[in-house]
């Protein structure tokens, strides 16, 4: 989204504000089944469909910023290993070793190399077999031993991995408008501050709603990021993705100012939801990646956040800004946001409702829900009636 885009923005959100009107749903308020936070079948449906099968984007360009830099993620637990070769190309692979399957490398950093810890065979960075200790052991089955690649492509600053090796990427039809919208903020120029994961105790829709819905904002984050934050979200549809856009209150003071003195990122900024489960939030001071990723069981989730400051080189001063800021945000993420997820999905599995709404203000979730119920087919009507037969029964 150039600026000439985020001013069109800027100017309906005005526009909001003078109205004191806040956006609603054209479609009604929707009840439905919990069983999509808590069944396990249809948990085992979706890690197959839409996690997979399907193109995931799983890193900025930042994560792997040098040649020679690697970086180990996960897509639903199976291990991929990006790497930038002497080239500047970046790569994704499988994370197992040839021999017998043991895991590479974890976490980020510089390597031209990566020796597997059991019997030390070695790959580069293009993933070609360099080393193999008693070599002649072998017998001739060492031919075509590299790691297993798979399907990537690297553009506007993001990095999607198709998990299938035989798998289709096509960059502009899995991004569609998105690309467009994300394309203005140059996310090249991004860099790591820090980041963290755990297993969380949340289904992972609950992360995804989280991560583009406004409505409880003021409510769940008084001291925190509430106050940094308008009422008048927008959200903008882009079919599987989904946009909310963020109003500071700079917004208030930029209504009297012309144009061309309003903010680079025009008092806004937009966290995206990308399909699945990817959240992409980027705005004036940080940027933010977050994926929660289905593990095991539909209540648990491989959750991982990272922070990423604007500029390659930082002062010291913007470099502490920077680490406070993404300190504040994962204390928020962690102790505000994960803490009523993970309470929401322990009610559910227990049994305490016996269904959930969301309205009109949750337009990004009401969307995301009503995907991701036509791509596995699901009837929430009908899984609704089947919830409140088997309560009537208890
Ligand atoms: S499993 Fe990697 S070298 Fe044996
Ligand atoms: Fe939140």
């Amino acid at each position: 989204m150039e600026r000439a885009a985020r001013i069109a923005i800027a100017r309906e959100v005005i526009g909001m504000i003078e109205r004191d009107e806040m956006q609603y749903a054209n479609e009604p308020a929707w009840e439905v089944d919990i069983g999509r936070f808590t069944d396990k079948a249809r948990f085992l449906k979706e890690k197959e469909e839409f996690f997979l099968n399907r193109p995931q984007l799983v890193a900025y360009s930042a994560d792997i910023p040098e040649n020679g830099d690697y970086y180990a993620t996960s897509i639903a637990g199976k291990p991929i290993l990006l790497t930038r070769g002497k080239d500047g190309k970046a790569r994704a692979f499988l994370n197992a070793c040839r021999h017998r399957g043991v895991q590479l490398a974890e976490g980020c950093g510089h390597a031209s190399t990566f020796t597997c810890p059991y019997h030390a065979w070695t790959f580069n960075s293009h993933g070609d077999l360099i080393g193999v200790p008693s070599k002649d052991s072998f017998d001739g089955l060492l031919e075509d031993r590299g790691l297993i690649a798979l399907p990537i492509h690297e553009e506007i600053g993001v990095i999607v991995v198709h998990p299938q090796p035989d798998g289709h990427l096509d960059f502009d039809a899995f991004m569609g408008p998105m690309k467009q919208h994300l394309a203005g903020y140059h996310m090249e120029n991004l860099r790591l501050i820090s980041g963290h994961s755990q297993t969380a105790r949340i289904n992972w829709k609950h992360a995804v709603d989280g991560g583009v819905e406004g409505y409880h904002v003021p409510f769940l984050h008084p001291q925190t990021v509430g106050p940094m934050t308008l009422k008048f979200f927008r959200h903008i549809d882009f079919g599987l993705h989904h946009s909310l856009v963020n109003v500071s209150p700079e917004m208030l003071a930029m209504r009297d100012m012309p144009e061309e003195e309003w903010p680079e990122y025009c008092g806004f900024s937009v966290s995206n939801a990308i399909f699945p489960n990817t959240i992409v939030s980027v705005g004036e001071g940080m940027a933010i990646f977050q994926r929660s990723d289905p593990s095991d069981d539909p209540g648990r989730c491989d959750y991982n956040i990272r922070f990423y400051g604007w500029g390659r080189n930082p002062d010291a001063e913007q470099k502490a800004r920077d680490e406070a800021m993404a300190a504040m945000v994962l204390t928020v993420a962690m102790e505000e946001d994960m803490k009523v997820q993970s309470n929401s999905q322990i009610m559910m599995e227990n049994g305490a409702v016996p269904s959930i709404i969301f309205g009109r203000r949750e337009q990004n979730v009401l969307r995301m829900h009503k995907n991701y119920d036509r791509l596995i087919g699901h009837d929430a009507e009908a899984a609704l009636a089947v919830e409140r037969l088997d309560e009537a029964a208890e």
